[in-house]
């Protein structure tokens, strides 16, 4: 069954957790949704999983596209959120609109994210009225790493904790269908997903969010550059891959692939004409 705001939504009143995952290719996204996710996010976090970046800023319009497309392709069941760029949204609501609207068109999307709170509340009202989904990304937003001076949990005092509940509170009346909240203390975001009525979606985020989110080569252990402490390792897929990579450079080598099941057949009378 195809997952859709409102069975998100449903999730929420039923307690039934959201599961999100991050994929940026076909492959990966088939394989995410035969597992059962109930969402895909296509994640600006591709600049640096993907291309190999620092950080997320140098992603592209066209970048989110072309992966959001492919991804849409794979994912039959699973609702899938495409992150806006950096600069794709913050120059005015009006590049806001245009530019959701081509995540949706041409990365056929089921809905967009962005991030920012009371700030952004305009563009993604804006948005919205276009008919187009939105959810919202509050706490740490890493677009905004060069301000925040790094990448810090937030919300840690009595002001900044308050400023961010401001934020889930204006990014729902704007209309965004979710919220996702990264590096929020659990007990601050226990506090806003009792009193959002969207589901909030955690990445370090405590176990009381509405759902939660991990980008895959981390829960898959495959990206080996920095693990944050919120993530866990729930399979070893990085190793499985070298392990596999290694026994074939091996065989290869050796001359035992391709072995015979391995070959296509031809008559030997054929190959006799040949000499
Ligand atoms: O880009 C991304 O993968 C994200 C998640 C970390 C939530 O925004």
């Amino acid at each position: 069954m195809k997952n859709t705001v409102l069975t998100l939504q449903k999730q929420k009143e039923e307690k039934d957790k959201i599961v999100m995952v991050t994929a940026y290719d076909y492959t990966t996204a088939k394989i995410m949704d035969e597992a059962g996710v109930n969402t895909i996010l296509v994640g600006d976090s591709l600049g640096m999983v993907m291309l190999g970046y620092e950080d997320t800023l140098s992603v592209t319009m066209e970048d989110m596209i072309h992966h959001a497309a492919a991804v849409a392709r794979g994912a039959k069941d699973a609702f899938v959120v495409v992150d806006m760029p950096f600069m794709s949204y913050q120059t005015s609501v009006y590049d806001a609109v245009v530019n959701a609207g081509r995540l949706m068109k041409e990365g056929r999307g089921n809905a967009v994210k962005l991030e920012g709170g009371v700030e952004f509340a305009p563009h993604i009202e804006a948005i919205v009225k276009a008919s187009i989904p939105v959810v919202g990304h509050i706490g740490l937003t890493p677009q905004s790493v060069n301000a925040f001076g790094g990448f810090k949990v937030q919300g840690k005092d009595v002001e900044a904790a308050k400023k961010l509940i401001e934020d889930a509170k204006a990014v729902e009346a704007a209309g965004a269908c979710m919220v996702v909240m990264e590096c929020v203390p659990a007990k601050l975001a226990k506090k806003i997903s009792e009193e959002l009525t969207i589901p909030t979606i955690g990445i370090g985020a405590g176990p009381d969010c509405d759902g939660q989110v991990l980008v895959y080569q981390d829960l898959l252990s495959m990206y080996g550059d920095f693990r944050p402490k919120f993530v866990k390792v729930f399979a070893n897929a990085g190793e499985t891959m070298r392990e596999g990579v290694k026994n074939y450079i091996r065989e290869t080598k050796e001359g035992t692939f391709p072995a015979e099941e391995h070959c296509f057949k031809i008559d030997d009378t054929v190959i006799e004409k040949l000499y």
